[in-house]
């Protein structure tokens, strides 16, 4: 699985592009401001159909145009695909696979799996918790696509249920239809969690120890909002009666203040004997390696459960890290393809990525380095 061509039109800095990619590794170099995450950007919403950093579409038209239009081709184990995603200012969002309108975004790609990394993921210790569940669901959806209607539905419930709450009259017997659902989606949400932090925080620990010599123990905990229950008969129930207890709460928030919509996640250290919250306690240095291992755990967990390793985005990360750690990285990063943006790259580094190809970005023109 990798994707050997791009096309664009119109899309942020670029006006038009036409790239042919290496099929393991992409080193793509440019000062700021050149265009080298909005190539990502794009590549990212043909696989996923939105952007990973604005949820206004229309954002990622160039300037003073009305359409955007970005073509990728990808070669997948049964034949080549080709995505196609048209963004427009007065029409809807087309997406098409094989010349094909799709309706929703979750029947994009199945069986492709990328992992982006940006220099902000290395803040995720210290950001807030919206953040971190954030991380654990856009996992989940693409290793367990049961989870990702399980979790749309809970949103759904949630924001009916969020709707009545805001109303002038609110009849607590009808919140009983919200509550059943609420609490069956959120127990299986639960439980995917659970799951899947625990199988996270062991790989997590394995790679942490590898870049800290042995120096530092990394464990992460899943920190629900309401009691758990690895019975999920027993957890729906307990969700159910907390929402029912949390009524007249939630009535004054005129929101839903309890659920695992406000579950997050704990990051502990072990030094020696002692052991600190990485949140509160930990240097920034600490920090930053806890999400370097959790980041290269998901590269290894997906590999895990799905059998295949990612394409991989890193995006401007190398120059957040320092020497020692840049080399760590690159010796063990594991992918299907890589993609590779930095301003500048020692050819040191560059040389350990043998039969890469090169490419200069500048002013939003792509040249391929022969
Ligand atoms: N919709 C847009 N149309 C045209 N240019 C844009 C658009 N959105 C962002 N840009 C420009 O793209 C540039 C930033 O590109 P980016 O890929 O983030 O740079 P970098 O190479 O530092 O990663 C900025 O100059 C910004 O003005
Ligand atoms: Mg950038």
């Amino acid at each position: 699985m990798y994707i050997k061509n791009l096309k664009i039109k119109d899309f942020r800095n670029y006006e038009v592009l036409d790239l042919e990619f290496n099929e393991k590794v992409n080193i793509i170099i440019g000062s700021n401001a050149q265009g080298k995450t909005n190539l990502m950007e794009s590549i990212y919403i043909s696989s996923f159909g939105r952007s990973f950093r604005t949820s206004r579409d229309t954002d990622m038209i160039r300037f003073g145009q009305d359409m955007s239009k970005v073509k990728m081709s990808f070669n997948k184990d049964r034949g080549d695909v080709d995505i196609e995603i048209l963004l427009s200012k007065d029409h809807k969002k087309s997406i098409k696979v094989d010349g094909v309108r799709i309706k929703k975004t979750s029947q994009l790609l199945d069986n492709v799996y990328i992992v982006i990394f940006s220099p902000d993921d290395l803040k995720i210790i210290k950001d807030e918790p919206e953040k971190r569940r954030k991380f654990i669901d856009k996992e989940l959806c693409q290793i367990k696509p049961s989870y990702y209607s399980n979790l749309s539905d809970y949103k759904k419930v949630l924001l009916e249920r969020n709707t009545y709450l805001k109303e002038v009259n609110v009849d607590p017997d009808m919140m009983d239809i919200w509550d059943m659902q609420l609490a069956k989606y959120g127990a299986a949400i639960m439980n995917h969690r659970k799951a899947f932090i625990d199988k996270i925080s062991d790989i997590s620990r394995e790679i942490h120890e590898g870049i800290t010599n042995n120096k530092e123990i990394l464990s992460i905990k899943y920190d629900p909002n309401i009691k758990y229950s690895d019975d999920l008969k027993e957890q729906e129930e307990i969700f159910y009666d907390i929402l029912k207890k949390s009524f007249e709460n939630d009535l004054r928030m005129r929101t839903t203040t309890k659920g695992p919509h406000k579950d997050d996640l704990e990051f502990f250290i072990k030094t020696g004997d002692n052991e600190i919250n990485a949140r509160n306690f930990g240097s920034q240095g600490q920090q930053r390696t806890a999400a370097l291992s959790l980041k290269l755990a998901e590269i290894d967990i997906i590999k895990k459960e799905t059998g295949e390793y990612p394409i991989l985005l890193l995006d401007d990360v190398l120059s957040e890290l320092d020497l020692e750690r840049q080399e760590y990285l690159i010796k063990t990063l594991s992918f299907n393809q890589l993609f590779i943006t930095a301003a500048e790259m020692q050819p040191k580094l560059i040389e350990q990525f043998s039969g890469a190809t090169l490419y200069k970005v500048s002013s939003g023109k792509v040249e391929k380095q022969l």
